[in-house]
């Protein structure tokens, strides 16, 4: 079988440079022991190299921001300061947080001003593939390029690989010159499948290629940091496993043949270059129009004669065991609304509303009957009592929930335990059950990953403690 593939197309043409110019705020000088993390404005190559670089948002002004590597276990200090015109904050997904570092405007800090400062210090819990990201006005802060990578390193060292590859995907939505398109939050996007894009890029780069010499054994860090775009993934003369999903270790090495990987879930694969010598592997992106590529692995040479043998498991994190299901507090979850839903009124500020003053609010979505952030919590747990969430997603779209400061497994219907995650993709119409133990005590949010759903009204949360 031969497969077609190509590079996705970019219908932009050659347009004169417009350069924007950078706006600068003045901010207090930094604490002089804590490294700083700006979140600022600049320019990123992310369109190919006859087109002008595009303006971003980013932290120290790039996409993505710097990465952040600590050892498990170890302490992550950054004195957050906004250059943005827009408050910000700054979240770490999947990271098991102290509360009032969770970066969640109104729920857990105040945003931060335009030119204010805010020092996030906490220890990262748990090794695996993180990143961070703003958490307020997401729909545009996140589509412009506000995000980086958090790894966490195994306190053994980890997995034996000859190459340890970060690769956080990215999909814009850019014009013809290259520029973000501004059409952030539309109406069109909240009600639909969020904001879309029409260029993928790794590590900002919309051409990302390495080389690797045959058999090299590579541990792939892949981070969805689309907005919207649910990627399948696929790859071509690499072979491997899944050995973590959204940072924590599978039981065992699970041989990859296809990647799900919806919106802020990450996936650590350990795979090997199998393809011939002198030709090319791929990671291509399988969409309806067939496979393009979104990395290039060049193999030049040989680095043994054969493949190594297969991985053993990662370490375990230490999370407390989920056990006692059946005694767990439970609560439903329905999502509802959205184009082709035919929700007609949901509560809002207390009374039911009608859709179409709803949408006039800009909210399209509800989560049990109410559009807005619930003034009650789903859930109000003790410490450490087990909880299980049905969810049901009774809305025409996919959605990535997304549960702050805990990981959870999947119930089946016959009582097995998936693996541990921090976001769950429901595909339009599925219904699955949720299980975790509340033993990170905070208010914490629970919503769609989709920025343009969760502002347009798929937001709850829950309490701990
Ligand atoms: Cu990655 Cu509430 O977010
Ligand atoms: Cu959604």
């Amino acid at each position: 079988m031969t497969m077609r593939i190509s590079r996705r197309a970019f219908n932009g043409g050659l347009v004169g440079l417009a350069a924007a110019g950078s706006t600068a705020f003045g901010v207090e000088p930094a604490c002089a022991d804590v490294p700083t993390l700006e979140a600022n404005t600049g320019f990123a190559q992310l369109a190919p190299p006859e087109l002008p670089a595009t303006p971003i948002w980013g932290y120290e002004g790039q996409v993505p921001g710097p990465l952040i590597r600590v050892r498990r276990g170890e302490r992550v200090r950054r004195r957050f300061v906004n250059r943005l015109p827009q408050a910000s904050t700054v979240h770490w997904h999947g990271i098991r947080i102290d509360n009032a570092m969770d970066g969640v405007p109104d729920l857990t800090q105040a945003a931060v001003p335009p030119g204010g400062t805010f020092l996030y210090d906490f220890v990262a819990p748990d090794a695996g593939t993180y990143w961070y990201h703003s958490h307020n006005r997401t729909w545009e802060q996140l589509a412009r390029g506000l995000y980086g990578a958090l790894i966490v390193e195994e306190a053994d060292g980890g997995p034996e690989v000859d190459r340890d590859e970060l690769m956080l995907i990215d999909d814009w939505r850019l014009t013809q010159e290259a520029r973000i398109d501004p059409s952030f939050g539309a109406m069109g996007d909240r009600s639909h499948g969020g904001r879309i894009g029409n260029w993928v890029t790794i590590n900002g780069a919309g051409e990302w290629r390495v080389e690797v010499g045959r058999h090299e054994r590579l541990r792939l860090r892949l981070a969805n940091a689309a907005n919207a775009r649910i990627l399948v993934l696929g790859l071509h003369g690499l072979e491997g496993w899944v050995v973590a999903l959204d940072g924590q270790p599978l039981a065992a090495p699970e041989p990859l043949e296809r990647l799900l990987l919806a919106p802020a879930q990450r996936a650590d694969l350990i795979v090997d270059a199998t393809a011939e010598e002198g030709s090319d592997a791929f990671l291509v992106s399988l969409e309806r129009d067939g496979a393009f590529t979104i990395a290039t692995f060049r193999v030049n040479g040989s680095i043994r004669p054969r493949r190594l043998a297969a991985p053993t498991p990662l370490a375990p994190n230490p999370l407390a065991p989920l056990r006692g299901l059946a005694d767990a507090r439970r609560a439903r979850l329905l999502m509802q609304g959205g184009a082709m839903g035919g929700m007609q009124s949901a509560v809002m500020g207390g009374r039911e509303t009608d859709i179409r003053d709803m949408v006039a609010l800009g909210k399209v979505w509800a989560f049990n009957g109410v559009a807005d952030f619930a003034a009650h919590p789903l859930l109000d747990l003790a410490i450490d009592e087990v909880a299980r969430i049905a969810i049901v997603n009774q809305t025409a779209w996919p959605h990535a929930m997304h549960l702050h400061g805990h990981h959870f497994r999947r119930v089946g219907e016959d009582g097995t335990l998936g693996p541990l995650r921090d976001t769950l993709l429901l595909d339009r119409q599925e219904a699955a059950e949720i299980a975790f133990v509340a033993d990170n005590p905070g208010d914490w949010l629970l919503h769609c990953h989709m920025p343009e759903h969760s502002a347009g009204g798929m937001e709850t949360w829950i309490r701990v403690g």
